[in-house]
């Protein structure tokens, strides 16, 4: 019998406008019922040149400036999430891009159930290791001498 083993992994996840003024608590509780611990969060809008740069990766995209004008449009809730296998767990979470995908293969994933269209959908994640560590570092800056937040508020250092 093999017995995998998954190391703590850390992924940033964004809340995004569409989806923080009306699911922010749903969100919240599933990903803590799922077993993620919450180590950081922030609320905030982004600065366009911020979510730029957050998208970087679609700046030749023909939906890049819808997509940033969305991302500014209210406030986002940033997290990052800390697990076993977070990146890839937090991606099946999510479900497609597309919510409309997201129904057809994965219909209890927060695309699923929340996102409006494929612009307006709901939630990010990071897609690998690497993303999640820049984006991380992106939108916390430096994090390593902070103290974790337990569940009930309290930090534990
Ligand atoms: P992408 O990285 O492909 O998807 P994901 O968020 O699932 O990793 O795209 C980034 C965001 O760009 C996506 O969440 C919503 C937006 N987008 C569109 O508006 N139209 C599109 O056709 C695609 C592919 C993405």
């Amino acid at each position: 019998e093999i017995n995998f083993f998954f190391p703590k992994q850390q992924t940033l996840a964004v809340i995004k406008p569409d989806a923080l003024e009306k699911h922010k608590e749903d969100i919240l509780k599933e990903i803590q019922d799922r077993g993620f611990s919450v180590t950081q969060l922030k609320e905030m809008v982004l600065p366009r040149e911020m979510a730029e740069e957050f998208y970087k990766e679609h700046s030749e995209q023909p939906f890049f400036s819808q997509l940033v004008e969305f991302m500014c449009r209210g406030p986002c809730l940033m997290l990052i999430l800390t697990k076993e296998n977070a990146v890839e767990e937090w991606r099946a979470m999510m479900g497609p891009t597309d919510p409309a995908h997201a129904k057809e293969t994965s219909p209890n994933s927060i695309r699923a159930r929340f996102a409006s269209d494929i612009l307006q959908n709901s939630v990010h994640g990071s897609s690998n290791e690497q993303h999640a560590m820049e984006k991380i570092q992106f939108i916390f800056g430096d994090i390593s001498s902070e103290a974790e937040l337990t569940s009930d508020g309290e930090t534990d250092k």
